[in-house]
């Protein structure tokens, strides 16, 4: 292994300008439930899914027990307010990789908090020793994908018809960021 696969097991708060990520629990759960039933957030994140209120909360209850991903609450950082999600998972301990997603809340996009929070979520994993992080945007998607372009990431393929919405296929890109890219 290049890095430990418990490389999130300690975790303090990040502090950007605007945003801070705090470890993701229970008590943000009824915005956490509203930000993921907004119907844009879930076009955009590709959720089909219903999300049982019962599952989440224990989703959010058991967070703190996973050390081989970070899942961070993202908060503003003037008044406290929750404002979305943003996640390290997948972690390959032996090629020092992991994937990362964020969503935010429909009331808090286009603010600059999405870049920062990217910028500070990533940035973390890098600190930790990870040298490549990857997601998957869809191609319909632009505005994530030019915040993931800002902070460095680049597109290093597109898969076809991986989503089926509103009555169509829809294509994703695959992007990632190398340790030293990072913007
Ligand atoms: C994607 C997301 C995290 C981005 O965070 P954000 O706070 O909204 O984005 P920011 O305000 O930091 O930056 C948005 C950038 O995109 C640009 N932008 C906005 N709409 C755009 C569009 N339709 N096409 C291209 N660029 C666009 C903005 O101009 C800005 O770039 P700039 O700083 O160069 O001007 C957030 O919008 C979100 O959570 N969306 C819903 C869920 C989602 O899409 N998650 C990602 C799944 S892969």
């Amino acid at each position: 292994m290049i890095v430990p696969d418990d490389v999130f097991r300690d975790r303090s708060v990040l502090h950007g300008e605007q945003v801070r990520l705090e470890p993701l629990g229970p008590a943000v759960l009824e915005d956490y439930l509203l930000a993921l039933d907004d119907p844009e957030v879930r076009r955009l994140t590709g959720s089909h899914a219903e999300h049982d209120r019962t599952a989440v909360a224990r989703w959010l209850a058991t967070r703190h027990e996973h050390h081989d991903r970070a899942d961070w609450a993202v908060v503003r950082s003037e008044d406290g307010a929750f404002l979305g999600e943003a996640v390290l998972n997948d972690l390959d301990p032996d090629n020092a990789s992991c994937n990362f997603r964020i969503l935010l809340a429909g009331p808090h996009q286009g603010r600059g908090y999405g870049t920062e929070a990217v910028r500070l979520a990533v940035g973390d994993a890098f600190a930790r020793g990870l040298h490549r992080v990857s997601l998957t945007v869809f191609a319909f998607n632009a505005r994530a994908r030019r915040v993931y372009e800002k902070c460095g990431f680049v597109v290093e393929g597109r898969c076809r018809d991986v989503l089926w919405w509103d009555g169509r296929w829809h294509d994703e890109f695959v992007m990632a960021v190398l340790a030293g890219e990072l913007r």
